[in-house]
């Protein structure tokens, strides 16, 4: 697939006035994906900066500019301060996420992150990790279930869509995209169908790849990656993310807790530069659709101790 068709960058102008670009400065994309923001972040650079891109998807590697300027590591991004470490690097000067999956990622059916078409139930990032969603829908229990499409999907009523599952994982197994959806057909809302689809495969994309650890574990590494004055700029698509994110850039840490010093007074690693989440323009959203639930925070880590 071209580049140039596999993923329109989200609020590219807004990401790259965000991390306020330093030319000689070194960067981490932690989601670099079709590459959009990364070559955007490298037309920004200098030739004494460097930019390290991060994806969990082997086919990301695909898009990665040849310069001498960028090293593209294939990881998870739960791993970053190790995987910079690993190469030389303790201090950075901004980092961008742009969270969940890219359009490459439903384009491609056989991955099985949509529900249009069939595919096998596959849903898996990194096409080397072990488990599938097909390997939750037949093993989890009934109310694991119900709980993630509950947290993860937004969705209601969630026991039914369980007791649909199972009913149908007793018949036999089920194996793909669209053994998937006719097993939930009873409970699928007809005049909602494609928005309820969207999030039942949204719920266990989120706990197939273990997204809100591997985001909670990648903010945490953050606060010691960043330099004083450094930013974190993270675009998110669903509102647990964001949650965690702004109660990060409040506090310094994803459950929102503020610390207070000796003295009583608040304290927090962060300058919050967004007091409102940043969204789409109108016209972006009409542009590009995927755009639609963007939420983009930023804070600057200030000049503190660890
Ligand atoms: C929304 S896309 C990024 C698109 C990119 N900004 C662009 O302009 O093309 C998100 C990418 O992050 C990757 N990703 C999601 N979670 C990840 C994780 N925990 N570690 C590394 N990469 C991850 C996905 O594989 C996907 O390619």
């Amino acid at each position: 697939m071209a580049i140039e068709t596999y993923h329109i960058p989200v609020m590219l102008d807004e990401c790259i006035e965000a991390l306020d670009i330093k030319a000689d400065g070194i960067y981490v994309d932690l989601t670099m994906g079709g590459g959009g923001h990364t070559r955007e972040i490298l037309n920004h650079l200098g030739t004494e900066g460097h930019l390290y891109s991060l994806d969990q998807d082997p086919d990301a590697v695909a898009n990665s500019p040849k310069d001498d300027r960028h090293t593209f590591v294939a990881s998870n991004f739960r791993f970053v301060r190790g995987a910079l470490r690993h190469r030389g690097v303790e201090g950075v000067d901004g980092i961008l996420a742009d969270l969940g999956v890219s359009s490459h990622h439903f384009d491609a059916k056989h991955r099985g992150f949509s529900f249009r078409g069939e595919a096998p139930l596959d849903m898996r990032m990194n096409t080397r990790a072990g488990r599938t969603a097909a390997d939750i829908v037949n093993t989890y229990t009934n109310d694991a279930l119900s709980r993630i499409f509950a947290e993860y999907g937004e969705l209601e009523t969630t026991w039914k869509i369980a007791n649909c599952i199972e009913r149908a994982r007793n018949i036999s197994p089920i194996v793909t995209t669209a053994d998937l959806v006719e097993a939930v057909k009873p409970c699928t809302p007809p005049k909602d169908e494609a928005k309820f689809l969207t999030k039942l495969f949204q719920a266990l994309r989120i706990e197939l790849n273990g997204e809100m650890e591997a985001l909670k574990m990648a903010l945490e590494q953050s606060l010691k990656l960043l330099k004083p004055g450094g930013r974190l700029v993270i675009m998110s698509y669903h509102s647990l993310e964001d949650r965690l994110v702004k109660n990060f850039m409040r506090s310094g840490n994803t459950e929102g807790r503020i610390e207070k010093d000796f003295f009583g007074r608040a304290t927090t690693p962060f300058k919050v530069i967004t007091r409102k989440a940043i969204v789409p323009t109108e016209e972006e959203v009409a542009r590009n659709p995927r755009s639609r639930s963007a939420k983009l925070r930023v804070a600057q880590k200030l000049n503190t101790e660890e």
